[in-house]
């Protein structure tokens, strides 16, 4: 076993207990009260970064949360990486359903549980100690390395893209780096190709102006909760298809040839909705699951509140209604188009008697690039060293709102390489990291820098 292997096996439980920091730092972007804990987080990381011997390391402020830079750059002539990671996380709410506290992260079974164990903080620590292990182990990264953690890639990126662009000369790299996606099993690698892009919505129904006895006024005036059903029913037709005008307009067919890889894709459907709990698949008519969650868009639901929702009943009519509806994008949907026309429809849905208030709260564009692009092929190199399996081409279905600003900005080959599972919860409670993904995932980002020194 080389020298760099062997440092990552011996300071497996370290690298745990590394993380396990990071974890302990409510990092929730969206939710204001965290505002200093965010702030905390990227300090937390940017010592980290110095401590390992990265350079020019700093918490750059933006008008959001602020976004931690560090460097090496002392491998001259080899490439540049340009590495990317998120250390903001989602809220844990509901918390009774944790089995444990999101923020005290523990072991179990193997398995580390904790907000943000699996998205990003993780995935960003497989990087922190792969670059660890090359600077004990040679004093040395192979290649050059310009890391950028961000604060707020769970509330949509919004204020990364002007510190790219005023950054551009310094960020020039020869690749992008990201692990922030899944593998479709805990022994099956993968490099992931495409991206869903998102446009999250929020509407808002008023009716009367206060809440109103359901006896003495229900039957008179329509009630906003009603009527915010009736939308939100009429947003998709029984074959699961979207109705909002023009949607799929733009929207890329699947071609054959992809089809055909989707066919071939190690992925276990009856066991991917088995672990969601839901008794039965359900979907866009005349397409599989695997092309319903990569490759076609989609409209949800992903909160609504109305009226009276404690114990027992309460009889109201109440004056305000509220969803909040996200619709996931596939290549060329662009949600700049489809907002306007998402908010015309909607209000043309609008019965009388209620106004309607449509709000954009963010959007990303989705990401598509070559699957078999020179600069993967370092990659997979490097996870078959680090697997017993060829690594998997896959798309995926969530949103890395930056990977089309990357692609805008700085027009980079861009390696997805996540160790993520589908069983981890993400954005859920009880989310957890596998300690075989953990340290596969580092073991893998520690041979692909020395595999893209080689390439370059
Ligand atoms: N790591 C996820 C993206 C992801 C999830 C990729 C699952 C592949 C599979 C990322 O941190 C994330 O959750 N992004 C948000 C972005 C949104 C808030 C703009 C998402 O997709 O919901
Ligand atoms: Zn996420």
């Amino acid at each position: 076993m080389d020298a760099l292997t062997q440092y990552l096996d011996q300071h497996r439980e370290r690298f745990v207990d590394d993380l396990k920091a990071a974890l302990r730092i409510p990092s929730v972007s969206t939710q204001p009260e965290h505002r200093d804990d965010v702030r905390r987080c990227a300090e937390h990381i940017a010592g980290h970064a110095k401590s390992l011997g990265m350079t020019r390391v700093e918490v750059v402020p933006t008008d959001g949360h602020p976004l931690v830079y560090a460097e090496w750059m002392g491998a001259t002539g080899k490439p540049t990486v340009l590495l990317y990671g998120h250390y903001d996380v989602q809220p844990a709410e509901p918390l009774e359903l944790w089995a444990t506290p999101p923020f005290e992260p523990t072991l179990r079974d193997g398995k580390l549980y904790a907000r943000g164990a699996c998205d990003d903080k993780g995935q960003v620590y497989m990087h922190l100690k792969a670059i660890e292990a090359h600077m004990k182990v040679n004093g040395r990264l192979p290649v050059n390395l310009k890391a950028v953690i961000e604060g707020e890639e769970e509330v949509g990126s919004e204020h990364l893209e002007s510190f790219l662009r005023a950054r551009r000369a310094e960020l020039r790299a020869d690749v992008i780096v990201v692990s922030d996606t899944t593998m479709p099993g805990p022994d099956q690698p993968a490099l992931c190709y495409g991206l869903r892009g998102i446009l999250y919505t929020q509407i808002e129904v008023t009716g009367p102006a206060h809440d109103l006895h359901s006896g003495e006024f229900g039957g008179a005036v329509m009630n906003p909760a009603n009527a915010l059903c009736g939308i939100v029913a009429a947003l998709k037709d029984s074959d699961g298809r979207i109705t909002v005008p023009g949607f799929y307009d733009r929207v890329r067919e699947i071609s054959p040839e992809e089809r055909e890889r989707f066919r071939t894709t190690p992925f276990d459907e009856v066991d991917f909705i088995r672990g969601t709990g839901a008794a039965v698949a359900w979907g866009e008519r005349g397409y599989t699951t695997l092309e319903r969650i990569s490759a076609r868009p989609t409209l949800d639901v992903n909160g609504m509140w109305s009226g009276y929702t404690g114990p027992g009943s309460k009889t109201v009519l109440p004056s305000f209604a509220a969803a909040k509806v996200s619709m996931r994008l596939v290549p060329d949907q662009d949600p700049a188009d489809l907002f306007p026309r998402f908010e015309a429809y909607v209000k043309r849905l609008a019965p009388p008697g209620v106004s309607m208030v449509v709000r954009d709260l963010h959007g990303a564009v989705p990401y598509l690039t070559e699957p078999d692009h020179p600069m993967m092929q370092a990659a997979r190199r490097a996870l078959a060293r680090a697997w017993t399996k060829p690594p998997a081409l896959i798309r995926e279905g969530g949103s890395i709102p930056v990977m089309a600003t990357f692609k805008e900005t700085l027009d980079l080959p861009c390696i997805l390489m996540g160790f993520g599972l589908h069983d981890d919860q993400v954005h859920g409670p009880n989310e957890k990291f596998s300690l075989s993904s953990f340290h596969g995932g580092t073991r893998s980002v520690a041979y692909l820098y020395e595999e893209l020194a080689r390439s370059g």
